[in-house]
């Protein structure tokens, strides 16, 4: 498929940069240890940037991060501890183990087909030792039932760029998918040039029990489920949940 993050790729780390990315590491590493994770080796689906790898590695952790997009690893930083290859989590497969596997930031809802959701769940689990940990965070149902997407503009100003980016969804409720169509201005405020571009990224959203079966077919025993960062019960105000899942 195409890379919905080819060009926006580069501006983000800018366009995130909001979010509070340590106080996202301390809570993924609280769960670890309230679950008792085994050892230090993290498996990253999704890498993106190694917004989180790279922070997980200076807490002393060994993280290997599996990503799709070549952008998105050409624009990753490095660190010791972390690194990250190309490849598509659904069917890569590495000869070895680890004690956990993240998926962070939405990484499983940009699996939107029952194969490519089940794939990824069945490589979680191949690449985890017995009693291993696979933490994810997706967009729960519910919420967005209740919450309905709307069109959303973020505005963002570095020292050197100033952004616009506008968020389009549409809704296709038989699919549990959103598609969230990008626009992006970015102005380089030195020169006055101006990139824009247009992205799409298709979302998949899931219920508990849904997530249950794929958790149960692959081999998992679900551990924890609970908004994202709070830890507060999943209701229709959550619009990210996260769960930890055991493998048998
Ligand atoms: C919203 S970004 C999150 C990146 C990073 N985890 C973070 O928190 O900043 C979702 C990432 O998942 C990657 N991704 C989605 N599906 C993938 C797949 N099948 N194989 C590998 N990477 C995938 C995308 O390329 C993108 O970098």
């Amino acid at each position: 498929m195409n890379d919905p993050f080819e060009a926006s790729s580069r501006y983000y780390d800018l366009l995130y940069r909001d979010k509070n990315t340590s106080a996202e590491v301390a809570y993924v590493e609280a769960l670890l240890q309230r679950h008792r994770i085994a050892g230090r080796d993290l498996l990253e689906f999704g890498s993106g940037t190694g917004r989180h790898g790279c922070l997980l590695a200076q807490r002393g952790y060994r993280v290997h991060g599996l990503e799709r997009s070549a952008a998105m690893v050409a624009n990753a930083q490095r660190t010791p501890g972390f690194s990250c290859q190309q490849c598509d989590i659904n069917s890569t497969q590495l000869e070895r183990r680890f004690n956990a596997v993240l998926a962070l930031f939405h990484v499983v809802s940009y699996q939107t087909s029952n194969p490519d959701v089940q794939a990824v769940f069945a490589n979680a689990a191949r690449h985890l030792h017995p009693g291993g940990l696979f933490l994810f965070d997706v967009w729960y149902s519910p919420a967005v039932a209740a919450q309905r997407p709307e069109l959303r503009v973020k505005r963002l100003q570095s020292e050197d760029l100033s952004i616009i980016r506008i968020a389009e969804p549409t809704v296709h409720p038989n699919e549990n998918r959103v598609d969230v169509h990008y626009t992006v201005m970015a102005q380089e405020l030195s020169t006055g040039t101006i990139q824009t571009f247009e992205e799409t990224h298709p979302m998949r959203h899931f219920s508990l029990p849904e997530l249950d079966l794929l958790a149960e077919s692959a081999g998992f025993e679900r551990l924890t489920a609970e908004e994202w960062l709070s830890g507060a019960p999943p209701s229709q105000a959550t619009w990210g949940i996260c769960l930890v899942l055991q493998r048998r």
